[in-house]
């Protein structure tokens, strides 16, 4: 089966590549990417060279490059998307733009190509905070607080149209918040760690109480796998491992771990609109699909922060200009003390 992966050189996408294709199954990836900020082939250097993978460069919004490079192929998995909420709060037709009218570009193209199967990588923040002790189901109502979450739940409102008025095959996935080796340092938990390693103050949006659900890429990717192998047409699966942790606690863990001081945790402004809690409920992956998170938080975490400590050419790769002048952006803008180069 010819798979269509799109956003595939980003953090999830380019873990999802690598796992699919070492399951040794009959599958040939054609990755397809823009390589924005957050792209990078680096991700993908240990399959570059297999027969089964091949890359193009292109744009999800832009029809005729979309349509000629996935047409030949079976099934389409969209990863790629303007990701980060901070970001999208600093410029939110972004992720409108790739989120919203990509994803529409991409059914649009499916549709036409008669493709077997379409699965949409969503994301829990499409219902927005949920207050303990209650976890979001499929079936809750949506409530995205950011320009990001809001443009994720529109694309998932695009495709669930597709499923119904043109049969389209799609599913949707959505899951908690991703964690693993090659995740882009914006988001929290690589930044705790660079910070941590490099002695610099880590930033902790407001109280650092609020709280998420943590998976490991890994995870993440089985799951997907399950349901682009195995999911009902038309269903969404939420995909988490049902447990919360505090975003300062995790920050903790990171300083105990690598034996640094906790007085590295910096409170700083809180980012407006601030989700406090995140939770799924994810019976319906589990029951249906035999799917269960199975890389425990600590492990997950120990395996991550050694992987940032041995991976400095991969960081050099991804602190340009550009990101650091986001950093330094988003950072002195919350009163940052001390920021990280
Ligand atoms: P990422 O930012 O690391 O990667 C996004 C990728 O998409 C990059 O390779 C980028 O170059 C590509 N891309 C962006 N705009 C594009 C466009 N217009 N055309 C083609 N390619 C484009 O993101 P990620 O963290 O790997 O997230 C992947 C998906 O998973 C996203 O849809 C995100 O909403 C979803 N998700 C992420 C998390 C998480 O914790 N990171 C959690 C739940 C859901
Ligand atoms: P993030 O990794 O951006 O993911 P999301 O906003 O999609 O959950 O942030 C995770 C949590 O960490 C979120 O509650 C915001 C918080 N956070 C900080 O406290 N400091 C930071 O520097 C960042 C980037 C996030």
């Amino acid at each position: 089966m010819r798979l269509f992966v799109t956003g595939g050189a980003g953090f999830i996408g380019s873990n999802f590549i690598r796992h699919i294709l070492s399951l040794g199954r009959n599958y040939q990836v054609v990755n397809f990417d823009k390589l924005t900020y957050a792209g990078n082939l680096m991700n993908l250097a240990s399959v570059a060279k297999q027969s089964t993978y091949s890359f193009v460069r292109g744009d999800i919004c832009n029809h005729s490059v979309v349509a000629a490079a996935m047409n030949g192929c079976g099934a389409v998995v969209n990863f790629a998307a303007e990701s980060h909420v901070d970001r999208s709060l600093l410029q939110p037709i972004s992720p409108v733009q790739t989120n919203v009218l990509g994803t529409a570009v991409l059914l649009e193209v499916a549709r036409s190509l008669g493709v077997s199967r379409f699965v949409q990588i969503s994301s829990d923040e499409v219902y927005g905070d949920i207050s303990p002790p209650a976890q979001a189901l499929e079936s809750s109502l949506l409530a995205p607080s950011s320009p990001y979450s809001a443009s994720k739940a529109a694309a998932d409102l695009l495709v669930l149209s597709y499923v119904r008025s043109y049969g389209l095959p799609a599913l949707i996935t959505r899951s908690s918040n991703n964690y693993g080796p090659l995740q882009f340092p914006e988001k929290f938990l690589p930044i705790v760690i660079l910070n941590a390693l490099d002695n610099c103050a880590i930033p902790l949006y407001g109280d650092g109480k609020q709280q998420r659900d943590w998976l490991h890429v890994e995870d993440h990717c089985a799951a997907i796998v399950a349901v682009l192998e195995r999911g009902r047409v038309g269903q969404i699966y939420n995909i988490g491992t049902g447990e919360t942790l505090q975003n300062l606690r995790l920050a903790q863990r990171v300083l105990e771990i690598l034996q640094k001081p906790q007085s590295l945790i910096s409170h700083v402004k809180d980012r407006p609109g601030h989700d406090r809690r995140y939770a799924l409920a994810c019976s319906m992956i589990q029951d249906e699909l035999g799917w269960n998170p199975r890389i425990p938080l600590d492990q997950g975490l120990r395996e991550t922060i050694a992987w940032y400590q041995t991976n400095a050419s991969w960081i050099a790769s991804v602190r340009s200009k550009e990101y650091l002048a986001y950093y330094k952006e988003n950072y002195e803008a919350r009163g940052l003390a001390r920021a990280s180069e």
